[in-house]
């Protein structure tokens, strides 16, 4: 089932998530299963589980936007381990439609987590990959990318949003 994707002013969205602690449940399966079909219908390249309103630590990745297969990731209680340099480049959020920001992150990232079996997993990434990590990681911390743009720029995006949302345009 394709969920609803909360968007930004929805206060699940800035909550510290908690760790996922049964592996291998029908529960969780059919959690995963959801967000790759909301992500997908989305055409995002990464979706975190709080976007659906589940404040748990898992999220999914897929750069290639469902073009291959093995490039789909599952990250439950991720950490970043070691990032490296740095890149900047446009991003954006499907919480946060319609906004796209350049953002500096890490070039590279190694990440420990845990797959859907609960067994302990390493990645590395780099460009696009290293920037969805960090990008989805941040959503678990109850982060979001306008909160590494400078004060300006966020309370900008901050009052458009509210003329959206006034309007019925944002829900
Ligand atoms: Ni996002």
């Amino acid at each position: 089932m394709v969920r609803k994707i909360l968007k930004y002013g929805d206060p699940v969205l800035e909550q510290v998530t908690e760790r996922v602690t049964e592996f291998d449940t029908p529960e969780l399966r059919d959690l995963i299963a959801e967000m790759w079909e909301t992500m997908y219908a989305a055409k995002g390249v990464g979706l975190a589980a709080p976007q659906i309103g589940f404040s748990k630590r898992l999220s999914v990745i897929d750069i290639s936007v469902g073009a291959d297969e093995t490039k789909k990731i599952v990250i439950i209680n991720p950490e970043i381990l070691s990032s490296e340099g740095k890149q900047t480049g446009e991003e954006g959020c499907l919480s946060i439609p319609g906004f796209r920001e350049p953002v500096t992150r890490a070039f590279k990232v190694t990440v420990r987590a845990q797959n859907e079996k609960g067994e302990t997993v390493e990645l590395d990434g780099e460009e696009l990959l290293a920037r969805a990590f960090q990008h989805e990681i941040d959503h678990l911390n109850g982060v979001l990318f306008i909160n590494h743009l400078s004060a300006l720029k966020r309370d900008l995006i901050r009052r458009k949003v509210k003329k959206l949302q006034k309007a019925g345009e944002w829900d």
